[in-house]
């Protein structure tokens, strides 16, 4: 038998739990997301022989969140890296791990991701076909869930998946490889999509991921982003802390 002391002790553990698990869940992202200016380096431009001095790097510098690239070799033309190296980032990592994957039916592998740390998981549109039953695995595993779209796939087919997204990633390249050129057209989509998320009034973040760099930053967060993701930009540059210090305020 539970005494009234214990019961009033569990009830006082259950609303810290509460309270602990909101503030844990909602410190990756901003309460009011207007006017955030996020960072996301890209770890797939990392130097994988001195992968640890990288990742200090990110942890020492003003970016937001981990970058990481998973790549099948069949929904993209290329393989990036998997398990193992997301554990180890996780290990090293303080910032929160944005895991973007770029292989076909991701459902097979949302559980596991959740295992090795991913705490924002983006899937594909092109890659899912019950996008919404995806999104809700990955919320309700405690992740924050992600759509990205191609750069020929519309804006206007996440009209009635907005709700059920976190954040939107926008590819401004072919997905793939780092240090291709920016697409301009993508910059007419993050203006249209910033509109259907203000006319729904949803929280969704979106996030700008291919040939961003210090040049087409200001002009992107302007037109509506809230997070850049910087592969080339960052870790080929002589000053990868400056590079993201500038990108944030610009
Ligand atoms: C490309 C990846 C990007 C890539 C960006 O398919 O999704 O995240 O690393 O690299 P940059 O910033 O060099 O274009
Ligand atoms: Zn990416």
């Amino acid at each position: 038998m539970m005494s009234k002391i214990d019961e009033k002790l569990g009830y006082f553990k259950l609303v810290w739990l509460i309270n602990r698990a909101l503030s844990n869940s909602f410190s990756i992202f901003v309460k009011n997301n207007s006017m955030i200016h996020l960072v996301a380096p890209s770890m797939l431009s990392a130097d994988f022989g001195n992968l640890n001095q990288d990742i200090t790097m990110v942890n020492n510098s003003q970016a937001d969140w981990f970058h990481l690239d998973i790549m099948d070799g069949v929904f993209v033309p290329n393989i990036s890296f998997g398990f193992p190296v997301i554990k180890q980032i996780k290990k090293l990592a303080s910032k929160p791990l944005d895991v973007h994957l770029m292989i076909i039916d991701p459902d097979r592998y949302v559980e596991k991701f959740k295992e090795v740390g991913a705490d924002i998981l983006t899937v594909h549109y092109e890659a899912c076909t019950h996008l919404h039953r995806t999104l809700a695995q990955i919320r309700s595993l405690g992740m924050k869930a992600g759509v990205s779209i191609n750069p020929h796939t519309s804006v206007e087919l996440l009209d009635d998946i907005l709700e059920e997204a976190d954040l939107v990633l926008i590819m401004s390249v072919n997905p793939g490889f780092g240090g291709q050129k920016f697409i301009k057209n993508s910059i007419k989509k993050i203006t249209r999509l910033k509109e259907m998320i203000n006319n729904k009034g949803c929280k969704t973040l979106i996030e700008v991921d291919g040939g961003v760099d210090l040049t087409n930053a200001k002009t992107l967060y302007s037109a509506g982003a809230d997070v850049l993701v910087a592969g080339n930009a960052v870790f080929g540059a002589s000053d990868p802390l400056d590079v993201i210090e500038k990108m944030k305020n610009s």
